[in-house]
């Protein structure tokens, strides 16, 4: 795969954000639409779907195993589920573009399989660590290789008799935590996983909805292998962490009042509302109500001054894909902000504590990396620069909030897999009062 075309986003000090705007489909629940409603029988019907780049690297992988799934057109994907034992060679290797959710949770289900497959990234997926679900898929069984440094490829090997194991995962993370519940479902006997601390637990809400038995006793959760699944309809929420960028636009800027609608708010994926209430932000759930299985609310945010806080540990993994949006946050809060407990950060789509503190020194903040954290002093303003987003999505729409609050322009480089989770960002972001222009600059081409 080639380098990506260059987008830069030149973003124009100051103003708010106004209005009511629904951000596209979730993410994690997206991705686990199209890999369960392949493995179940019959013909699941989704809505909401977010085609992102990432989703539709586990769509065409699918595909490429011989599933036929319609769209997605506007939102709306049919998958025709080929059950559990179903899936076919496919011909060549996956490509999982930039996708850490795609390759951990298919290597799971490519574990139990009766054909060989090969696993391959982007350059930032290429260097994300692989020995977290390589390691204790080894010991159900699984003939897993990854590159020298625990790294995609992954080469998986088929004809395995999987055994289940009772594994304590070493870190909190809920694609791990899936990988080894889908193979699970390939296992013989039963399969647990003990999370040191909850992580998104759409898995195993969207196996029961499917109909397959999932068991929590604590930290626990455990499945039987040789069960199967039955289609659903699924109604995918808005991604909460897609809105987090409006809403700490809406929390950093005088004047603001914004509405995000039909936001997923289950309840291992509200760290960032927690942490921003915390900082004293004017957040409110609107119409709480549950839709297949998963708590949904309308949230409107209004501008109301922020204050530093040393930010609980235990709501870590709860927000660990909102951290970028909340140092933002940070830098504009009264007082000093502190992060610990969030090493995980460091192995995100790129250094998540590393780009942060280099771009939010660049707009004038005192911002200063730890290990597993950034301490973050809080300030009136942002200067204007040019940052670096290192393509990492989450890093550009986060910096470019940054612009309400700046004095000058803020130019950010490298922004072209926003379009991973958030097509249509800039756009949403125009509409809601954001100075986005997006420029594509001509490449510039070799002798
Ligand atoms: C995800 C889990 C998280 C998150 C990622 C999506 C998922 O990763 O960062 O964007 O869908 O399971 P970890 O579980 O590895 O922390």
């Amino acid at each position: 795969m080639g380098e990506r075309r260059q987008v830069i986003f030149n973003c124009t000090p100051g103003g708010r954000l106004v209005g009511t705007l629904r951000v596209p489909g979730d993410k994690s629940i997206s991705h686990r639409a199209i890999m369960l409603g392949a493995l179940a029988e019959g013909v699941t019907e989704v809505c909401g779907f977010l085609d992102g780049e990432d989703n539709l690297a586990t769509l065409e992988a699918f595909r490429a195993m011989g599933v036929a799934i319609e769209g997605p057109e506007q939102g709306r994907v049919v998958i025709h589920g080929v059950g559990l034992q179903g899936l076919r060679a496919p011909r060549v290797p996956l490509y999982l573009g930039n996708s850490g959710t795609s390759i951990r949770l298919l290597s799971g289900v490519l574990a139990g399989q009766a054909f060989d497959v090969e696993l391959t990234g982007d350059a930032s997926l290429s260097r994300r660590p692989m020995g977290r679900v390589a390691v204790p898929l080894r010991l159900m069984g699984a003939g897993i290789t990854t590159a020298e440094q625990n790294t995609p490829p992954l080469r998986i090997a088929g004809g395995r008799v999987l055994r289940g194991v009772d594994y304590p995962l070493p870190v909190a993370s809920a694609q791990v935590k899936s990988c080894l519940l889908l193979a699970g479902l390939y296992a013989q006997g039963r399969t647990c996983v003990s999370e040191p601390a909850p992580t998104r637990d759409h898995t195993e809400r969207m196996l029961q909805g499917f109909g397959y038995r999932v068991e929590r006793e604590g930290k626990r959760i455990c499945v039987e292998g040789g069960g199967h699944m039955r289609a659903m309809p699924i109604d995918v929420p808005a991604d909460i962490s897609s809105a987090t960028f409006f809403m700490v636009g809406a929390a950093i800027s005088e004047g603001s009042e914004v509405t995000l609608t039909h936001v997923g708010i289950n309840p291992t994926r509200i760290g960032v509302i927690n942490i921003l209430r915390a900082m004293g932000a004017d957040i409110v759930f609107l119409q709480e109500r549950v839709v297949g299985g998963e708590p949904v609310a309308d949230i409107r945010v209004r501008y109301a001054p922020l204050h530093g806080i040393h930010i609980p540990e235990t709501q870590v993994p709860l927000a660990i894909d909102e951290f970028p949006a909340l140092f933002v946050a940070a830098a504009m809060a009264e007082g000093e902000t502190v992060l610990s407990g969030a090493r995980e950060l460091r192995v995100k789509e790129s250094d998540r504590i590393q780009v942060m503190a280099d771009g939010l020194q660049g707009l004038g903040i005192a911002a200063h990396p730890t290990a597993d954290g950034m301490v973050i002093q809080g300030r009136d303003h942002f200067d204007g620069a040019q940052v670096d987003s290192r393509g990492d999505h989450r890093i550009a729409m986060a910096f470019a909030m940054a612009a309400l609050r700046a004095r000058e322009v803020v130019r950010i480089m490298d922004c072209a897999n926003v379009d991973t989770s958030f097509p249509g960002f800039a756009r949403q972001a125009t509409v809601a009062g954001l100075g986005l222009e997006v420029i594509h600059p001509p490449a510039v081409t070799g002798l």
